[in-house]
């Protein structure tokens, strides 16, 4: 492909996603007193097994709500919270968490390396794609295609992630399966090296 067909493409895709997703910071702040008890009033959660959501992306944030609210993910600690809140109410709740800073986490030294080595390099024996085809090298991820920001995310939080995409516990990954398909080749080592290295990626 030309760079300048995939330049269209992106800029098509940029038009569309500010068409689709174009909440309001404000408003969704408004909404967001009962879910600070849990993910931190500006979204960094002080608990390991509660995610941050400060500067995830808006588009990867409004369908997590939406496939919680209709029970596709199941998250118990939710239930009936989203209940009373309409697709504007979500998406402006979106839009704050998108517009606040993440905290970053400090990775655990002696699992850093085999992690980062996953994350960046994959492993092509066992066709492992590398994370940062869709997470980025940074671990920000890709707003417009609504691939979620990793970077300092709790390391609890993505081994449970990982574990359930793998036990199929979490199946809201679309109809490709993409993560329950990576999760279903990574041993419980493996989890626990990469959520370390995210946790400190930034
Ligand atoms: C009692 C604690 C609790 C409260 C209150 C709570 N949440 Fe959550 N939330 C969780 C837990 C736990 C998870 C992750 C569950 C899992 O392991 O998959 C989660 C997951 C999420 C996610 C998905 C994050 C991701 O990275 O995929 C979003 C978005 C979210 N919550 C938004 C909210 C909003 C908005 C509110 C308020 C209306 C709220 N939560 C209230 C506990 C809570
Ligand atoms: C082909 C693209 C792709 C690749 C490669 C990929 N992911 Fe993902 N990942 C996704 C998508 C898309 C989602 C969101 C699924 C959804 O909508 O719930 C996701 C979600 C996640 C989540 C859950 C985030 C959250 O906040 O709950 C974690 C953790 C994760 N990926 C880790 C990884 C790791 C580690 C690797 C490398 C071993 C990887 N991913 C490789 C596309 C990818």
């Amino acid at each position: 492909m030309s760079r300048k067909i995939i330049m269209s493409l992106l800029l098509t895709l940029a038009a569309t996603s500010t068409a689709l997703a174009a909440g309001d910071p404000a408003a969704g702040q408004v909404n967001t007193a009962i879910c600070a008890a849990c993910h931190g009033p500006d979204g960094n959660s002080p608990a390991p097994n509660f995610p941050k959501l400060a500067g995830q992306g808006e588009r990867y944030l409004n369908k997590q709500l939406h496939d919680i609210k209709s029970g596709r993910r199941a998250v118990p600690e939710m239930t009936g919270m989203l209940n009373n809140l309409d697709d504007n109410a979500l998406v402006d709740i979106a839009a704050w968490y998108a517009s606040q800073k993440p905290s970053v986490g400090a990775a655990d030294p002696a699992l850093v390396a085999s992690g980062e080595k996953l994350f960046r390099g994959g492993d092509l024996a066992r066709g492992l794609p590398a994370c940062t085809g869709c997470h980025s090298p940074d671990g920000t991820g890709n707003g417009l295609a609504g691939f979620p920001h990793l970077g300092g995310q709790h390391a609890a939080y993505v081994t449970k992630q990982l574990t359930d995409f793998r036990e199929g516990k979490r199946v809201n990954d679309g109809d490709s399966l993409v993560m329950r398909a990576i999760a279903a080749k990574l041993s419980n080592q493996e989890i626990e090296a990469l959520a370390a290295y995210i946790q400190g990626l930034h």
